[in-house]
């Protein structure tokens, strides 16, 4: 019987021919296995320091998408506290605008879709607030500075499109559209406005007129809801329009909501 085991052909690998003896072939190989050992727990503890430094990244990463959004939704607030007309506005188009949603596509609703409710007059904030604040109707130079709030809030939000969609901009640019292509700031029309936002604008123009304003009182829900259907298919979406209708048959006030 051979002193040696079989002898390792792999090029430019030991062989067991090159040791004195088994004996130290089986030491050597016994130091190589501590070895691998070694090296195994070192990789182990590579990857588990990685996944720790993952976890954290993601927290962060977290944290830093919630101040992001902070910092959005306190420049909503301020442009609905400059307006003291207008108090809770921002809310109840949101609850609004998220149940006339829900009949209409529930996939619409994400929170880039909630932003955008928030976050729809954003651009007031570039508006001054003798305009913004003026108790009667605006001069025709007044409207133009007034209508330009849309594309200010995009530029306003415009840095966040890490947190903020395509659709949250939707919302914003394009609330003031209408649906026969009379609005600003495009003069979109029909099916060309996004879905968003013509949503957005029936439950928008229903809260301005069911809410007091420094020009008139608040109007009652039977005479809101005729205006709306007076605007089906010129200011309106006519589907969204009768979307809405049937939503405010299913409850009995807005603040059911
Ligand atoms: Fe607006």
């Amino acid at each position: 019987m051979s002193p040696h085991p079989p002898e390792v052909t792999e090029p430019g690998t030991t062989t067991p021919s090159e040791f004195d003896s088994e004996m130290d072939y089986r030491a050597e190989l016994e130091r190589t296995r501590s070895q691998l050992l070694v090296f195994a727990r070192d990789m182990s503890a590579v990857h588990q320091r990685k996944r720790e430094h993952e976890q954290r990244l993601s927290v962060l990463l977290e944290e830093l998408r919630t101040d992001y959004l902070s910092i959005v939704e306190t420049l909503a607030l301020v442009v609905e506290a400059k307006d003291r007309y207008t108090s809770n506005h921002l809310e109840r188009c949101k609850r609004y605008g998220i149940a006339l949603t829900s009949r209409i596509d529930a996939e619409l609703i994400t929170p880039q879709l909630q932003y955008g409710f928030l976050l729809h007059d954003v651009g007031k904030i570039g508006i001054p607030e003798a305009i913004l604040m003026k108790p009667g109707p605006l001069t025709e130079e007044e409207m133009t500075i007034m209508r330009t709030h849309p594309l200010i809030g995009v530029q306003i939000v415009a840095p966040m499109r890490r947190v903020l969609d395509d659709v949250t901009v939707e919302v914003i640019r394009h609330h003031h559209e209408r649906f026969d292509g009379t609005g600003y700031p495009e003069r979109k029309a029909g099916s060309d406005i996004p879905l968003s936002a013509r949503i957005f604008s029936v439950v928008d123009s229903f809260d301005a007129m069911t809410s007091d304003r420094p020009y008139r009182k608040a109007l009652a829900l039977d005479e809101a809801l005729t205006r709306l259907r007076a605007e089906s298919g010129r200011q309106f979406d006519p589907d969204v329009v009768a979307e809405f209708e049937q939503l405010m048959q299913s409850i009995q006030s807005p603040e059911d909501w």
